[in-house]
């Protein structure tokens, strides 16, 4: 036997003598709850944790919930339709994880068993290693207090096994009644830390009880170390099980902050990168039911290999003609859209002829108020497009850039803006490009809110959402 071996055995027997392993066997199976509560009352608990309760032995395969589905690459569903991307990336690092860690485990180099002090020397030379990760992972845990607890007869043990060397385990005590377990200790071996193992650790624990032993919750008093650890793992500290399933039962002690998880027997907790897949490509069908966003028509041609105007700005000869647009636009009529019928408000401004919102009556309005912006005292740094050779970086930060002379060969166009929403969209863009530019202390962003202001105002001015009320009125 190894010198580590034999080490062990010695720890292994005096421990054996201590708490004369094997008594479990004779113990009821679901405990009264309480006489735990009793026994807990008792003394055995300490300041720190609950340690009574009962439980059964069992091993679980390193599969976790062994449905064999295939969870590494190229893995399947049931029905055999392939469901997992090409890529890897694709699935995010936290599946990623898993899926490297669920192959670790088909490989056979890493097994999840659950154990107890039942007597068996191979559990019991398991949980003399895994009492040491405890002890040295949980320095503020006193060490007679995680023995007590490990090899109590009466708490069940996963432990991790990497190429057969313990590297992490949980040890938790079942309720049976309540059907719930409490976490007592949770460690990963320090070289072993931050792979993945304390989150697999957990999953499988997860399936383990909740298909194994039936039970829905996992509580757990979390010292604040550890509460970010669990938080992660999907515990909560908002308790929703009942005050009294627990309250007595789990030893409440000083710093320490009570955090439950609730198993749903519906999930397959090792088989996270399988569900999450099958899960994206259901919503991704729905989708494609209810749009055609997944339908991607080829660019306009008229922009292809077309070289930047003024300042970086793309502006291309000719504009669509509204009339054309259903036509030429390849994919607008398959989204369904419309061509926009006649606003809801009327042009009071001079110069928009009867006040009818018509395409032209609307250029009208967009050409005066574009001459108004043009002429205010604050339209200076809008005007042209901004010179790259003067301010170098501009185009590295503002990626859709816009002046005023380009809004106004909009305008003159007369296709381009086929709304006045359209027109002020623009507006709103040449105002924020600015000022994501410029701090709020330079006068070009100060410049930016106060021609904004005219615009808006103008905008205001010129248009009556009350004639059109009055017009229905009568019509109707
Ligand atoms: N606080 C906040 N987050 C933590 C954390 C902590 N103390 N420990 C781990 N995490 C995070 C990790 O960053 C990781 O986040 P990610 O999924 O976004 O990447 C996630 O929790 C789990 O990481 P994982 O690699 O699976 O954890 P692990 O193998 O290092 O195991 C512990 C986690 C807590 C079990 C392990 O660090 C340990 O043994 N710590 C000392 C003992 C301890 O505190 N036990 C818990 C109380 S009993």
């Amino acid at each position: 036997m190894p010198v580590g071996c034999a080490k062990q055995k010695q720890e292994m027997d005096l421990l054996r003598s201590v708490f004369k392993a094997g008594t479990a066997c004779d113990e009821p199976l679901e405990p009264d709850a309480k006489r735990l509560k009793r026994e807990e009352g008792s003394g055995e608990g300490g300041k720190h944790r609950s340690a009574t309760g009962g439980g059964v032995t069992s091993t679980s395969g390193g599969g976790g919930g062994g449905d064999g589905d295939g969870a590494g690459d190229g893995g399947a569903i049931a029905d055999g339709t392939p469901v997992l991307p090409k890529k890897e990336e694709d699935l995010g690092h936290y599946v990623t994880r898993e899926i490297h860690l669920r192959k670790q485990e088909d490989d056979g180099e890493l097994v999840y068993k659950t154990i107890k002090n039942d007597g068996n020397e191979q559990h019991m030379i398991w949980l003399v290693t895994l009492k040491n990760i405890f002890s040295k992972q949980l320095p503020n845990m006193p060490k007679e207090y995680i023995v007590r607890l490990v090899f109590n007869p009466n708490h069940h043990s996963m432990i991790c096994l990497k190429n057969n060397l313990v590297i992490a385990g949980v040890t938790y005590r079942p309720f049976w009644p309540q059907k719930m377990g409490e976490i007592a200790f949770c460690a990963v071996s320090a070289n072993e830390q931050v792979k993945g193992y304390g989150t697999r650790l957990m999953n499988h624990l997860k399936t383990y009880v909740c298909e194994q032993e039936n039970m829905t919750h996992l509580i757990t008093f979390a010292d604040n170390n550890a509460v970010g650890y669990f938080a992660k793992q999907g515990f909560t500290k908002d308790v929703m099980m009942d005050r009294e399933k627990w309250v007595g039962y789990i030893k409440e002690y000083d710093g320490g902050t009570i955090m439950e998880c609730h198993l749903s027997a519906q999930v397959s907790y090792t088989d996270f990168p399988v569900m999450i897949r099958t899960q994206r490509q259901a919503v991704a069908e729905k989708i494609k039911q209810l749009s055609s966003a997944h339908l991607v028509y080829p660019g306009l041609s008229r922009f292809l290999n077309k070289p930047h105007g003024s300042g970086g700005v793309h502006a291309p000869d000719t504009y669509i003609p509204a009339s054309e647009i259903m036509t030429t636009v390849d994919g607008l009529k398959q989204a369904g859209w419309v061509q926009p019928g006649l606003p809801k408000f009327r042009l009071v401004h001079p110069g928009c002829g009867d006040g009818t919102p018509t395409r032209d009556n609307l250029h009208r309005f967009m050409r005066s108020l574009v001459a108004l912006v043009n002429g205010h005292p604050d339209a200076w740094p809008f005007v042209d497009a901004i010179n790259p050779t003067e301010v170098p970086d501009y185009y590295d930060v503002i990626k859709d850039p816009l002046y005023l002379e380009l809004i106004k060969e909009r305008v003159d166009c007369g296709e381009y803006y086929l709304t006045l929403e359209m027109f002020a969209a623009d507006f709103r863009l040449l105002f924020n490009n600015c000022r994501l530019y410029n701090s709020p202390e330079t006068v070009f962003f100060k410049c930016a809110t106060r021609l904004e202001n005219f615009f808006d105002g103008k905008v205001q001015a010129g248009i009556s959402w009350k004639s059109i009320r009055g017009e229905r009125t009568e019509r109707g």
